[in-house]
């Protein structure tokens, strides 16, 4: 097992990376040190960390910052003596890719680049160092009826987001091939839980269902994703970066397809009992939208070489993870009105409501 001490984690004021910032502070076996680097975009919130902060007092350590300025990545490589990094900052929603390509090529290929390359000097000579790289499976396109993706399908990426994830990647594995580079490398299906932003499907459905606002299903509802409740994301992220083969890649999934449609109704049937909401009048918002460009039909996940190699496997169904989400979302209406107060908005209403 790697023994990790200083951990720089990119995006850990956002939905997946404050999530992994949690489980590895309350991870009793791990002493070391949490360096979170976020820019804090629309999509971050470092008050989502106020309890670890408290609690962790010197473990845990804000530094508000862009991947892309490598004098900054040269600083706090230095200052905190990092020995591995966790990255998870990206510009994360496919629908905001279509609208705005740019910031997603800024970001995930130039963000991870100067990371990379800043980490590649401040680690050159040294031993027991890592560089995790977060990923999607969406690098590996559609699937139609059968089929999953393994970690040798070709990629075949089809919005910019994943082309720019995809690309991100490919610059991961150069730097392992041509430099000796010590990477471990992560593709996962759908994430769904607390502190996800309301845009993804699974937080806008339930936040439009408590106001009573049109469930907007693109296309005919019948795309497929694979669900994971986001603990176990991260518990497999943690599980590759302590045990994984350096160079390797992992894929990680739910082995949950849920049609979008089927889920809506399965949110309904949840929404209505914990929010006490008659479920004909949620079913009734249901609305059928134009479909997003270039949608993807189908994802779904071999991931048996993470649970061989490494014994992983998924700790929560869907059932009780969907039914835990709801729960969260009706009881941090304070964390939703904060996030919700920023950019978000402005970008909703000038592209969203004129689907
Ligand atoms: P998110 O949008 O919720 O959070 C992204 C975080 O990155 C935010 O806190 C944001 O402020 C920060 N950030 C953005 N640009 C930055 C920059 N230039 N410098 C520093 N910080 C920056 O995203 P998420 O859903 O938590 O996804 C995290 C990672 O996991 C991403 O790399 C994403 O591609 C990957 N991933 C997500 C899912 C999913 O279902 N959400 C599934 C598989 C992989
Ligand atoms: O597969 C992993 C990926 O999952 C991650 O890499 C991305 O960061 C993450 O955003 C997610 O991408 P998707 O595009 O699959 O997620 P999203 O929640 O945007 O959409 C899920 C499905 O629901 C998709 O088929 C589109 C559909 N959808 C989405 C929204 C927001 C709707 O029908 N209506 C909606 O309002």
């Amino acid at each position: 097992m790697r023994k990790l001490t200083n951990i720089l984690v990119t995006g850990g004021a956002g939905f997946i990376g404050s999530n992994f910032v949690r489980v590895l502070l309350n991870d009793s076996a791990f002493k070391g040190r949490v360096i979170n680097v976020d820019k804090l975009t629309y999509a971050g919130n470092a008050n989502s960390l106020n309890d670890v902060a408290e609690a962790k007092g010197d473990r845990y350590i804000f530094e508000h910052a862009d991947i892309c300025d490598r004098a900054k990545m040269d600083e706090i490589l230095s200052k905190y003596d990092i020995d591995t990094i966790v990255h998870l900052a990206a510009e994360s929603h496919v629908d905001r890719s279509i609208e705005g390509p740019g910031a997603f090529v800024q970001t995930n290929i130039v963000g991870t680049f100067t990371l990379l390359d800043a980490a590649r000097q401040f680690w050159a000579g040294k031993e027991g160092v890592l560089f995790h790289h977060v990923s999607t499976d969406e690098v590996y396109g559609s699937l139609g009826d059968t089929g999953y993706f393994t970690e040798t399908t070709p990629y075949d990426p089809h919005s910019p987001y994943s082309a720019s994830k995809a690309s991100s990647d490919h610059l991961v594995r150069a730097y392992h091939d041509t430099y000796g580079f010590p990477i471990t490398l992560s593709n996962c299906s759908n994430n769904y839980g607390p502190y996800q932003f309301p845009e993804k499907l699974i937080p806008v459905m339930i936040e439009n269902m408590l106001q009573r606002k049109a469930l907007p299903v693109y296309g005919d509802g019948k795309n497929i994703r694979d669900w994971l409740y986001v603990e176990d994301h991260n518990s497999a992220v943690w599980a590759i970066m302590q045990n994984g083969t350096l160079g390797g890649s992992y894929n990680i999934g739910g082995e949950n397809e849920w049609e979008n449609i089927r889920l809506l109704h399965e949110l309904i049937d949840i929404v209505s009992e914990e929010a006490n909401i008659n479920k004909e009048e949620l079913t009734s918002l249901i609305t059928y939208v134009k479909d997003r460009p270039g949608h993807d039909r189908r994802y779904a996940i071999d991931c048996d070489k993470l649970k061989n190699e490494l014994g992983w496997k998924q700790s929560v169904t869907f059932e009780e993870g969907l039914r835990k989400t709801v729960k969260w979302y009706l009881e941090n209406r304070e964390w939703i009105e904060q996030i919700q107060s920023g950019e978000y908005l402005k970008w909703i209403e000038l592209n969203y409501s004129a689907r």
